[in-house]
């Protein structure tokens, strides 16, 4: 949520800042803004330009009425939580001099108390956002400290940190202070990109990609200050903070869209590549699995008597899929909770309890709490993340990278089917550790999880009917998705995809429990997607289901049926037809999801959204 960039090099600090921003606008896009130092007295040596709406409306007012040159700059593109969206709750937010920039990305709790202080001080705050009281915080120390001791930066971020609660990336510049970006870090994402002469800072390291590979992720209370030559990092306390460089897998290409209209689009079509390499590496020469990345050893995965699995939207599909394949494989007792509920039930959980945190980013919000209530509870947690680096995987025990590669359209696609790899992957290792399937019976998994990139490749290759499914969807007002077993998880991914991108009204049910009550929203043409489980896996769910099928159809609804090549026992109950290759029962969600990401992506085009960026949504969600 929200995103943040900083630079201090030799470049034209807007040129970079901007660049960063549009790589950033998936983490929010309601407004945008900038800092630059610029030592142009009109401006006290601070030149700010914020504008509501997306980053192109700030880019045309910029690129009509250019800013002095300046090598120092930071900038924002927000998602806004504390005031509405508009020019004058934009960030940079200013201090009193106007000398101060900040921006934010979190909530900072305790800011109405701070507000009403500052206020008391005779401080005028413009804006509605609880950010501005940074600005004003830091005024108090740089501007009017009272001892007449010169305060650097860095150091009236940390004293202004260790007042603020709640979460909060912030990142600050003082035309006082040139040649210098400062940084803060509380359970909100920061990456410093390390250059030859300048240095960059950011929500995430697709910012700086393009100029360098060579990252720190700043960690929990840390205050990062940046110059051309140097990056110092010390924790609130002003102590030196272990700091580790990595580098970054990926290069630009990787966050471009290389052609296709939208990011979304390519996200799909790269599912076969993703799933193919989040395999990779995991599977011995005899066909075994070979998870030694996880940081658990085998007697601890021995001794857990219980998972519970935490993550939100998509990904807690992915968890409710993973729940069939743990209880099946391991016999392992399973739950799956959405995060955000997580703690405030009291969950019981001891040494024993394994906790799975699904979450693509690695930084969303309501799953990071939900780790660290786990762990407060002696718990062990086990990340699955495809962000490396981020916090949930580093506040767990252990973690297990998905290798999607980023994924820019803020509909979770390829980081979805890869999620759900990567459970199957824990479910089997657990099993093999445990002994609760024989090593030729994990072969054989493992061998279906080999061959599913291909699978993923013709669903692809055949999607054709679901394009012109969508054209014939348009106008529908509501759209129902059914499952059975783990095609209920995907009903509710395909009826969630439709919310977010297409902005249709649809719900996933769980077919059996449409004649509960649901079944009464079905009128004449209303479109029913259902997913039929295979004919060869346990053949009572794939004959409930076509008996559900029976029930909408006789009562109107047009069926859209998705079933395995050669199943013919659809053929006569399904209005349009799309077929998938054979997949086993608990492996289908790979398969069988594809389509519904591309009927939402079609849907949402052919209403004319926008579907990188859909109203009102960010990619990270860093907010609780
Ligand atoms: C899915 O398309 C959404 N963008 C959203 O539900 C997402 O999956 C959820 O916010 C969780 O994000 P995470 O995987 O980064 O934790």
């Amino acid at each position: 949520m929200c995103g943040i960039v900083g630079y201090v090099g030799d470049r034209q600090a807007l040129d970079v800042v901007l660049e960063g921003l549009a790589r950033l606008e998936y983490r929010g896009y309601d407004s945008a803004g900038i800092a630059l130092v610029t030592g142009d007295p009109r401006a006290t040596g601070l030149t700010t330009e914020k504008r509501a709406g997306k980053l192109a409306v700030l880019a045309g007012v910029l690129a009509e009425q250019a800013p002095p040159p300046s090598t120092t700059g930071i900038g924002h593109t927000r998602w806004a939580t504390h005031g509405a969206p508009n020019d004058r709750n934009a960030h940079p937010h200013l201090d009193c001099t106007g000398r101060i920039a900040v921006i934010h990305n979190g909530i900072i709790e305790n800011f109405s108390g701070l507000r009403a202080e500052l206020q008391e001080r005779g401080h005028v705050l413009v804006s509605e956002t609880d950010t501005e009281v940074v600005a004003h915080l830091l005024e108090e120390v740089l501007v009017a400290d009272g001892t007449g001791t010169w305060v650097d930066l860095a150091e009236s971020v940390r004293r202004v940190a260790r007042r603020l609660k709640g979460a909060f990336t912030l990142v600050v510049v003082d035309a006082d202070q040139p040649d210098v970006v400062v940084g803060a870090r509380r359970s909100s994402p920061l990456v410093v990109g390390r250059g030859d002469g300048e240095n960059f800072l950011a929500s995430d390291v697709t910012a700086f990609i393009a100029h360098t590979r060579r990252a720190i992720e700043l960690g929990q209370d840390q205050v990062v200050e940046l110059r051309r030559d140097r990056v110092q990092i010390t924790s609130f306390d002003g102590s030196a903070a272990v700091v580790t460089e990595y580098e970054v897998d990926w290069d630009v290409a990787a966050a471009e869209k290389a052609g296709y209209e939208h990011f979304m689009l390519k996200e799909i079509a790269e599912q076969p590549r993703a799933v193919a390499d989040t395999l990779i590496g995991r599977i011995d020469a005899r066909g075994g699995l070979v998870l030694d990345e996880m940081r658990l050893s085998d007697a601890d995965l021995r001794e857990v008597d219980k998972i519970l699995i935490v993550a939100c939207g998509t990904a807690y599909h992915a968890g409710l899929i993973a729940k069939y394949a743990i209880e099946h494989w391991t016999r392992i007792p399973c739950e799956v909770e959405i995060a955000s509920e997580f703690r405030y039930r009291d969950p019981i959980l001891d040494r024993q309890t394994l906790v799975i945190a699904i979450s693509q980013s690695g930084e969303t919000m309501d799953t990071l709490m939900a780790v660290r209530h786990a762990r407060e509870q002696h718990a062990q947690v086990l990340a699955i993340c495809n962000t490396n680096g981020s916090t949930i995987p580093r506040e767990s025990d252990a973690v297990l990278y998905t290798h999607a590669g980023p994924e820019i359209g803020v509909a979770a696609t390829k980081t979805f089917l890869t999620q759900v790899v990567a459970v199957y992957l824990v479910a089997l290792y657990l099993a093999q550790v445990r002994g609760t399937k024989y090593a030729d019976e994990v072969r054989e998994v493992i061998a279906e999880l080999a061959v599913l990139p291909e699978k993923v490749e013709k669903v692809l290759e055949t999607m054709e009917p679901v394009r012109e499914l969508a054209r014939s969807l348009v106008d529908a007002r509501t759209v129902l998705f059914l499952g059975r077993h783990v095609g209920y998880p995907v009903a509710l991914e395909g009826a969630l995809k439709l919310k977010e991108l297409a902005y249709m009204h649809a719900e996933g049910f769980p077919a059996g429990e449409l004649k509960h009550g649901p079944i009464a929203l079905i009128e004449e043409g209303m479109p029913v997607v259902v997913t039929v489980p295979s004919p060869r896996g346990r053949g009572v769910l794939h004959d409930k289901m076509i008996s559900n099928i029976a029930e909408v159809r006789a009562r109107g609804a047009r069926t859209i049926v998705l079933a395995e090549e050669g199943d013919e026992s659809v053929v006569d109950l399904a209005d349009v037809l799309v077929r998938v290759p054979p997949t086993p029962t608990l492996l289908a969600p790979v398969v069988t999801t594809v389509p519904l990401q591309v009927l939402a992506y079609e849907l949402a085009v052919a209403r004319g959204f926008d579907v990188d960026q859909p109203r009102n949504l960010a990619k990270s969600v860093t907010v609780e």
